[in-house]
């Protein structure tokens, strides 16, 4: 994910929802209650310790290999070889699906198991990869780290396949934490069994803190606020506009550390996720999707890949595809607008394979090289949102690029 940190200081919105002291109060959610107690859930430090204590516990003879989309995260593809196992790619569709002809082409006997992602939140069609999954013996992963949550009823997902990997901080400002859920394996996923090291929870629990200062309305904690700043010589953030929400640290690097990928999810991470509404969060991430769709337009550049929002989808993000991204993206934040990317940079060991298959390598990098993200979390407002969503018309009117007919979706 890019994170266009240094020039972080000209945009107001934040990318990311960040701590609030609301998020850490005694009211528990219902929702997260019964996902933490879950009995088929593992949690873990993190959404890759989840997809590699997964494939760890694969039964030997299962097979050496592990298919997943030519379109990824590094992380979704590190814990596989962490595990012992060979990551296999198949094809992506420009519109983000599954190119089924292609998957079907790579399952063998070899293949012990099948990544399937829900980019951005949006459910991948299942019934035909579970059926060549079921004929092929593999274990169908479906996942969730994207959202965990499904709409309508507000519930946490990741029911159709063998099992579900969830990532909690993309939608609620855990820090950390992620899990594996099991809903049909044969043999244990033991949960782990060490903790993170101290230094990383003194680390995380002082940011998480920071946020919460920063997001913070009182007025005292608005004078430590910036007393602190001062003392640090403001080498942080300026002073928010009124009713803005802002936080510097919205960077996020990929590294894979074999010593957290171990450890358990920590009581912090699982304390915010347990004092988080979410059915607001799911209610207002929708309501902002579907504020940013209405107003958006496609042009010959941007392309939105989901402008029908489904009902049971709790989106990451507002997905599209852009052209001339590079320059376009630079000149879109400089405008103010929270964005983002995902799988901007692929894992070396689809660089290789891929080099071998000049159609799957295309798959994967055409995706890589468009893809932008624009924020719809809960701590932004529809007005907020649509005032991007004005602003990004503008900024792409302003080079030239010409709406397109409201059709496609
Ligand atoms: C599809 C997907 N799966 C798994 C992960 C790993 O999650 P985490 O960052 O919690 O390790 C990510 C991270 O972005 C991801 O995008």
């Amino acid at each position: 994910m890019r994170s266009h940190a240094r020039r972080e200081t000209r945009s107001f919105m934040k990318r990311h929802p960040t701590l609030q002291w609301a998020d850490v109060g005694l009211r528990p959610d219902p929702v997260a209650a019964e996902l933490l107690r879950d009995p088929d859930l593992r949690l873990t430090y993190n959404g890759r310790g989840a997809i590699c204590r997964l494939l760890a516990a694969l039964p030997e003879g299962a097979g050496s290999g592990v298919l997943v989309p030519a379109f990824h995260c590094p992380t979704v593809v590190e814990p596989i070889l962490r595990a012992g196992k060979r990551p296999h790619f198949y094809a992506i569709t420009p519109q983000l699906d599954i190119d089924i002809a292609d998957l079907r082409s790579r399952l063998n006997d070899d293949i012990a198991a099948v990544i399937v992602i829900n980019y951005f939140g949006f459910p991948a069609p299942l019934d035909e990869v579970r059926a060549l999954c079921g004929r092929a013996g593999a274990v169908l992963v479906e996942d969730c780290a994207h959202s965990f949550l499904a709409a309508n009823p507000v519930r946490p997902c990741g029911e159709r396949g063998d099992a579900a990997i969830f990532s909690f901080k993309k939608l609620v400002p855990t820090i950390v934490g992620g899990g594996v859920r099991i809903n049909n394996l044969k043999w244990p996923v033991p949960a782990p069994d060490c903790a993170a090291p101290v230094a990383d929870t003194v680390r995380n629990i002082r940011r998480a803190a920071g946020e919460a200062v920063d997001n913070s309305a009182s007025a005292p904690v608005r004078m430590l606020r910036a007393l602190r700043t001062g003392l640090r010589g403001r080498r942080h953030a300026p002073p928010a506009p009124e009713g803005v929400v802002t936080n510097a640290a919205t960077t996020f690097d990929y590294p894979y550390i074999e010593r957290l990928a171990r450890s358990r999810m920590p009581g912090y991470a699982r304390r915010i996720l347990a004092g988080t509404s979410l059915a607001d969060v799911v209610g207002r991430r929708r309501a902002n999707y579907a504020a940013l769709a209405e107003v958006l337009r496609d042009t010959d550049n941007l392309r939105s890949l989901y402008r029908v929002l489904p009902e049971e989808v709790c989106p990451w993000a507002y997905p599209v595809l852009l052209e001339n991204r590079p320059v376009l993206d630079q000149q879109l934040h400089e405008a103010g607008v929270p964005l983002f990317t995902f799988g901007e940079t692929l894992h070396p060991a689809f660089e290789r394979t891929g080099a071998v298959e000049q159609a799957l390598l295309d798959s994967g990098r055409w995706i890589s090289a468009r893809i932008l993200c624009f924020s719809i979390h809960q701590q932004l407002s529809p007005a907020q949102v649509r005032e991007v969503g004005a602003t990004i018309n503008r900024v792409l009117a302003s080079t030239g690029d010409d709406p397109v007919a409201r059709s496609r979706t």
